[in-house]
């Protein structure tokens, strides 16, 4: 039987923030939600989550993930404090209980089923995981022999100086068995310079203790303020990015370039410099996007070529060819070999294949058939200060530069309008239209 209970109750007082510390996000995705998704592979049969700080706020976040058990820890008194919230909830379980860090964001799911099966090995009341870092500063230092057992876990600011030189870091991970812990949480003392319970006292009081020391250091990074945050981030970002090149994406200046865990790319995709990849998107194979592009929620099909441009939430579909200085915006779906060119804004239309709108326009609403050239300043007026109303145009028609179409209007197919034309009523099939007002030149009155 596995149970796994991940502290999420503090306030996070050093990251001087109003949002919970393990609400912040890294890469797209909140901290607790990482580590939560480090251990879902381990199929264990409880997953406890100890809130406190801002708890409903939490638990709000968490709502779409089944099978949660939320426990109140009402004051938060450390992290000795924290597990004691479970004496109750865990009463007659009997098995091994993970106890993660609820900042500790860049665990792999590997690491975790390593210290579940170094624990089993050896038989241990209790296994934690421990890295050599550079910096220790900060963290619990383990005193551990060569064979791996562990006699103390000491916190930082209750180190003596001789004691501050011990790198071998504690991460804030640890396999308990679970009923001799419960026997050792009600010992637990505030003689600390915190005063607080401190879960790592527990390790003296358990014996055998072992450790699991990690290689990548990387993977044990605590998070208690902006600085760890960032740096974090740029982990994330580094294997985000190594993982996408191995998969065959070539990215031209890969340290401009942000991605998301959502984002999924086909072969031979070139990623010039300064681009952004936001939520889920998949970019098909061929694409060529940059430099300078945000890309949020999107679907772009093969071959599409995408230059200083932002696109949320929009379906592109193959060799499309999109900026410089574009907008698509929620609800943007662009058939085959269209092109969208400089100050062009597309919200919530439809274009058919091959619609051109190279320059300068707004399209919002709109339903644009196959091969619509759009003509330089066109703007669909879809809002009456009220109600949005639909653009429809039909194939092949063009509209001259500077037009307005007043929604609601439907102009049919191979319809031409005139440059200048505001229009306010529907146009047949094959049609010119006109909408403005005749020039009138007055000679020698200049
Ligand atoms: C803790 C460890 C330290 C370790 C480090 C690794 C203790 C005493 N120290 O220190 O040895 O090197 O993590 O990152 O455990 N929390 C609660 N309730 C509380 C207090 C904290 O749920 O009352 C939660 C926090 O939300 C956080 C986690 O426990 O997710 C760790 O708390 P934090 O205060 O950051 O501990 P550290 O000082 O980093
Ligand atoms: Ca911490």
């Amino acid at each position: 039987m596995l149970a796994v209970a991940i502290l999420a109750a503090g306030k996070g007082t050093r990251m001087k923030s109003d949002l919970p510390k393990v609400l912040q996000p890294l890469a797209g995705s909140t901290l607790v939600e990482r580590v939560l998704s480090s251990c879902e592979h381990l199929q264990p049969q409880r997953r406890l989550l100890i809130v406190g700080h801002q708890a409903e706020r939490v638990e709000a976040c968490l709502a779409g993930h089944g099978g949660l058990e939320f426990v109140l820890q009402q004051p938060q008194n450390g992290t000795g404090h924290a597990v004691q919230q479970l004496l109750e909830p865990l009463a007659g379980f009997n098995g091994e209980l993970l106890v993660l860090n609820g900042d500790v964001p860049l665990l792999r799911p590997e690491t975790l089923v390593r210290l579940l099966q170094r624990h089993r090995e050896r038989r241990a009341a209790v296994t934690l995981l421990t890295a050599r870092l550079a910096d220790p500063s900060g963290y619990g230092r383990v005193f551990a022999n060569a064979d791996g057992e562990v006699s103390a876990i000491v916190e930082h600011r209750d180190c003596n100086e001789a004691q501050r030189c011990n790198d071998l870091t504690n991460a804030g991970i640890y396999c308990f068995d679970w009923r001799r812990l419960a026997e050792v949480l009600p010992r637990l003392t505030t003689d600390n310079d915190q005063g607080e319970l401190y879960l790592t006292d527990t390790v003296a009081m358990l014996q055998p203790a072992m450790h699991l020391e990690v290689q990548d250091a990387d993977e044990i990074n605590g998070i208690n303020d902006r600085l760890q945050l960032a740096q974090c981030e740029a982990v994330l970002q580094e294997r985000l990015r190594r993982h996408w090149m191995a998969e065959g994406v070539s990215f031209v200046d890969p340290a401009s370039c942000t991605l998301s865990e959502g984002t999924r790319f086909g072969r031979d995709v070139v990623v010039e410099p300064q681009c952004h990849f936001r939520g889920s998107s998949n970019i098909g194979d061929g694409c060529r996007i940059g430099p300078g592009c945000l890309i949020e929620n999107s679907s772009l099909a093969s071959g599409v070529e995408v230059l200083f441009s932002v696109l949320r939430d929009v379906r592109v579909a193959q060799d499309c060819s999109i900026g410089p200085y574009a907008q698509l915006r929620a609800g943007a779906e662009l058939e085959p070999h269209c092109r969208i060119g400089n100050f062009v804004e597309v919200k919530n239309s439809h274009l058919a294949s091959g619609v051109k709108a190279n320059h300068l326009s707004y399209l919002g609403d709109a339903d644009l058939g196959a091969g619509v050239n759009v003509g330089a300043g066109t703007i669909t007026a879809n809002y009456d200060g009220v109600n949005k109303h639909r653009t429809l145009i039909g194939a092949d028609s063009k509209t001259g530069a500077n037009s307005t179409l007043v929604a609601p209007i439907s102009v049919g197919e191979r319809v031409t309008i005139a440059a200048g034309s505001t229009l306010t009523k529907d146009v047949p099939d094959g049609a010119l239209a006109f909408g403005r007002a005749r020039q009138v030149v007055k000679e020698g009155r200049g």
